[in-house]
């Protein structure tokens, strides 16, 4: 045990910070669960001496193949952020080469397939074949360092593969997550313009197939992007083939060489592009690049969930959202874990999937989305109490509030109160867990419905609309990031002046997160749900102009406005207002919802696709013709007695209106 370990226990916490100031180890003393009790002192340290701080993280923690020069370069005006400069690295290689050295039989990637108890395993020696093999194909299709590859998969260990196959060449990976309909994939290989994509012949997912090569196929026809598709087999269907543009996967990766040379990418080079919804209709391409990303993924990984070797990591997200990409892949992989590939959903082929998976993988981590735990709560408790859940020991959510009931739940029944709840909060763009109850492995003692304290080196703030910083406790305010991270974002691709739109104007000199959040008297933070035209529905991010722009394409509508209301088990759900054109050639109401309902299935994918549509022939909206929102929200969430001032409606009648017609609606679904 480190001399630093052993002063902190001793020392009082002034005189451990003149200690670790002089002789700071982050890599020895932070992995050691034994780290100082007393996680302020970190966190002061982290804060006041930050460049030393990740600095000495980054030069101990990360493979290099140049030493950087400088820590971090960051101008939050212009939203320039660096970190690691002159600094030469291969992620590829820090997150698997490196393993193969020290442990190359260890289990790297645990494939949960759909069908339950169907698991294979990836040892690192052999991810590492996989990986070069999938490399040297991309290479061979002329992918060259830069160039933009969309991968449209479902979680598996090829998943992985193209990812790291990427990272490994200095290509841009861009995953789309394998939900998203033919267009939706279309506009994003469009922004991107990705020249190879990457998907698998179908997708299984609860018993049924999904025709994923169709639907690429369906993308394509509108992009001229894209000149070659790599198909992974998966269930082995006869699917539509051009055998000018589509190679099997497999045939390719045995053709050439398992090795393949690592390409040197400076800190700074762009490592992938992901996607996410914002407050306009046009999805965002956030920009993560290769070394500040890499150790922010890499040290929550090991402090939020006191990972250990030897423990079996579960993060049963998609990869195709953030989620995925730290916590299932690049993440877990640093830290040398075994990481488990969750391609089934968590119902099947009964509510018990996950904690049948728990006891057969004896999993000691499980990492999920709220949406999931409240399902499962109505599914019943012998569902869980049938499996043997003692490997257990950390459960995570992430993704909207866990209230606390599903808080109790998590903890109660799947975990015994044995097992710390473990509430994280963050965001596509932040990279990695921002707030979480364990920012040092020994944290706080978790509070139900409280992702509670930030991490090392994070610096969160709340500030009131004038944009000023609250100091005090016990308040609430919109969620703002003084300092910047190694993780966070650079860029939105191609639009920078987007990236400092959203995120850098509202409040000067500071991230502005797009959440609302309340601090308590004890200084814990809980978040209180999105202040913008965001919206978080069954663990998806969804803006509800793009669900807008889909309901508008359908002919017989003239505008539409989506809001979100409470929903016991999505968190949110979606409510459209529609009003439809005076065509006169009316179908059935129900004929329209559903057309409407298909739109938007075609246009984005089926977890878009409103709870609730009601047909209206107005919208309340003011003077100057702004749709009053507020008024729209209260009617969904049936608080519509206490709306507020409605006196700058141009029509304030209309609000009368859509409270029939919602009671009507409520009462026909
Ligand atoms: C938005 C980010 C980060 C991975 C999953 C979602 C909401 C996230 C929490 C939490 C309450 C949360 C926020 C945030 N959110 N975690 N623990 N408690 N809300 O990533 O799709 O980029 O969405 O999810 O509203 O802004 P994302």
């Amino acid at each position: 045990m480190s001399s630093v370990v052993r002063f902190s226990r001793l020392l009082a916490p002034a005189m451990v910070r003149h200690r670790l100031m002089s002789n700071f180890r982050p890599e020895k003393a932070l992995s050691l669960s034994s780290v100082s009790d007393d996680h302020s002192v970190w966190y002061d340290y982290s804060l006041n001496n930050s460049e030393q701080f990740w600095g000495d993280l980054a030069a101990e923690r990360l493979r290099w193949r140049r030493p950087f020069d400088r820590v971090t370069d960051c101008d939050m005006e212009r939203g320039i952020f660096r970190w690691f400069d002159g600094g030469q690295l291969n992620v590829c290689e820090n997150v698997v080469d490196r393993h193969v050295t020290t442990d190359p039989d260890k289990v790297a990637l645990i494939w949960e397939k759909d069908e339950p108890g169907e698991e294979e395993r990836v040892t690192y020696k052999e991810l590492k074949s996989m990986v070069c093999r999938l490399a040297n194909v991309l290479k061979s299709q002329g992918v060259k360092k830069g160039d933009r590859v969309a991968i449209y998969m479902p979680v598996s260990p090829l998943a992985v593969c193209s990812m790291l196959a990427c990272a490994r060449i200095g290509a841009v990976h861009s995953v789309v997550f394998a939900g998203f309909s033919a267009e939706a994939l279309r506009s994003r290989i469009d922004d991107a313009q990705a020249s190879v994509l990457i998907t698998a012949d179908e997708g299984v997912r609860g018993g049924k197939t999904i025709p994923l090569k169709a639907t690429v196929d369906k993308a394509l026809e509108g992009t001229a992007a894209v000149n070659r598709v790599l198909v992974m087999t998966r269930t082995g269907n006869v699917v539509p083939w051009n055998t000018e543009r589509d190679i099997r996967m497999e045939d390719a990766m045995a053709l050439v060489s398992e090795s393949c040379e690592a390409e040197t990418m400076d800190s700074e080079d762009n490592l992938f592009l992901l996607y996410t919804s914002g407050s306009t209709g046009r999805p965002k391409g956030i920009a993560h690049t290769q070394a500040g990303y890499l150790l922010y993924a890499s040290l929550t990984h090991e402090l939020v969930f006191d990972y250990k070797p030897g423990d079996i990591f579960a993060c049963v997200a998609d990869i195709g959202w953030i989620t995925g990409h730290s916590y299932v892949v690049y993440g877990p992989l640093s830290n040398g874990a075994t990481t488990v590939l969750f391609e089934s959903i968590p119902t099947y082929p009964d509510p018990g999937r996950y904690w049948e998976m728990v006891s057969r993988l004896k999993i000691t981590h499980f990492y999920t989305a709220p949406t999931a735990v409240r399902l499962l709560i109505k599914a019943g408790d012998e569902h869980v109490h049938k499996y043997d859940r003692s490997s257990l020991r950390l459960l995570g959510c992430v993704g909207e509030p866990l209230n606390v009931e599903a808080w109790q739940w998590y903890n109660l029944v799947v975990g015994d109160a044995r097992c710390p709840v473990v509430d994280t909060w963050w965001q596509t763009e932040t990279g990695g867990i921002m707030i979480a109850p364990k920012p040092a492995p020994n944290g706080v003692k978790p509070k139900p419905g409280y992702p509670m304290i930030p991490f090392l080196g994070i610096d969160p703030v709340l500030v009131n609309e004038k944009g000023e910083i609250i100091t005090e406790n016990d308040v609430s305010g919109l969620l703002c990031v003084r300092k910047p991270w190694p993780g966070m974002a650079r860029t939105i691709h191609g639009d920078h002046n987007r990236f400092l739109d959203t995120y850098f104007s509202r409040f000067p000199s500071l991230y502005f997160t797009g959440d609302g959040a309340r601090r308590d008297r004890d200084g814990y933070y809980q978040i209180t749900g999105r202040v913008d035209d965001v919206i978080n529905v069954k663990g998806h991010r969804l803006g509800t102009a793009e669900v807008e722009s889909a309901i508008d394409e359908h002919p017989d509508v003239a505008e539409s406005a989506v809001v979100s209301f409470p929903h016991d088990i999505y968190g949110e759900g979606i409510y459209a207002y529609v009003i439809l054109k005076d065509t006169g050639d009316l179908h059935s109401q129900t004929e329209i919802t559903d057309s409407i309902k298909n739109i938007v299935k075609h246009r984005i994918g089926s977890f878009a696709v409103p709870e609730v549509i009601l047909l209206t022939p107005a919208l309340p909206k003011t003077r100057s013709g702004k749709i009053m929102r507020r008024v729209l929200r209260k009617v969904a969430a049936n608080e519509a007695d206490d709306l507020g001032d409605v006196s700058t409606l141009a029509d304030p009648s209309v609000v009368d209106v859509i409270k029939k017609r919602h009671i009507e609606t409520a009462n026909n679904y």
